[in-house]
């Protein structure tokens, strides 16, 4: 596995690749890595010929009151994983390196998709993202890039990016990665305290009582969002938004048909979580 920390490098390194006709999957990460990232290693090795990990907190998708120092990092440890995993090429710049003095350009999706959710509780956080990636997506050559459906906004929001500008790269989302409790994995989980660990379990189980209610044959996105609301009612936790809505757009939805996204976002402590469950709700 080779370390590149230069981005003029990087570029050189894919171009060499393209010119012998291999195919690049890239997976961008923010490091502290954990069997959710792996498991997008692992569908990238499977469709293509040679692997890209990029390891970069990036500072323009936190706000000034977030969590960007720190953020945990752990360069050693997340090296000898990737290798172990077979990542061919582990991309790892400075903050200099990709947003060198005067930088001035930003890629940002409009509409819906970054108007509600995340986008509300964390401003600007999307325009980074999709900066970032569109700056890795450039820089890598990406034939194919890598998403966790866990952050399931940032998927269809870089998705939307890529439709909008005629990006060469496909999108592939895939399944969240989950404890055997059911707690997604998240390099925030860190954070959590053993007593905020256990609160934390309530996040999934709301999303599980949710999806269980539509199961039953409910199709009122408000009764399903309220149980799931009234199943994180708990003195340990903060609700920051709980959504029922289209699984592809993010629009509202009155009555429950197609892709269906239960979404939401909690305070453990200072820690904030997400997770949701995508389902398709026949009439
Ligand atoms: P990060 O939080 O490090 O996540 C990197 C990728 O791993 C994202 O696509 C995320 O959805 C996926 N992922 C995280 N937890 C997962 C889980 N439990 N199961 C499956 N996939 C999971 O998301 C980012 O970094 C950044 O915003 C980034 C896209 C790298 C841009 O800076």
């Amino acid at each position: 596995m080779e370390v590149v920390t230069s981005v003029g490098q990087m570029k050189a390194l894919a171009l060499a690749l393209k010119r012998q006709g291999l195919s690049i999957g890239l997976v961008p990460t923010m490091g502290y890595l954990h069997p959710g990232h792996l498991s997008l290693v692992q569908a990238a090795r499977s469709e293509c010929d040679r692997v890209v990990m990029s390891i970069f907190v990036n500072p323009l998708q936190f706000g000034p009151q977030e969590d960007f120092t720190a953020y945990p990092r752990e360069p050693e440890r997340d090296l000898a994983l990737a290798a172990e995993e077979g990542v061919d090429f582990v991309f790892t710049p400075t903050g200099g390196e990709m947003y060198p003095e005067g930088f001035d350009t930003h890629v940002e999706v409009g509409g819906i998709l970054t108007a509600k959710m995340c986008a509300r509780s964390r401003p600007g956080h999307f325009r980074g993202v999709t900066t970032v990636v569109m700056k890795l997506f450039q820089i890598v050559q990406a034939d194919r890039a890598y998403f966790g459906q866990k952050d399931a906004q940032q998927a269809l929001v870089i998705r939307k990016m890529a439709a909008d500008l005629n990006l060469p790269v496909e999108i592939v989302t895939c399944p969240i990665v989950r404890e055997a409790d059911g707690l997604a994995l998240s390099s925030r989980n860190i954070f959590l305290s053993p007593a905020e660990r256990k609160a934390a379990l309530a996040l999934p189980r709301a999303l599980l009582a949710g999806r269980a209610l539509i199961l039953q044959g409910e199709r009122r996105a408000e009764r399903v969002r309220g149980i799931i609301l009234n199943a994180l009612t708990n003195p340990d936790l903060r609700v920051d938004y709980v959504e029922v809505c289209d699984g592809r757009t993010l629009a509202d939805m009155a009555e429950l048909q197609g892709p269906v996204l239960l979404a939401a976002a909690v305070w453990v402590g200072k820690t904030r979580l997400i997770d949701n469950i995508y389902l398709e709700v026949r009439p």
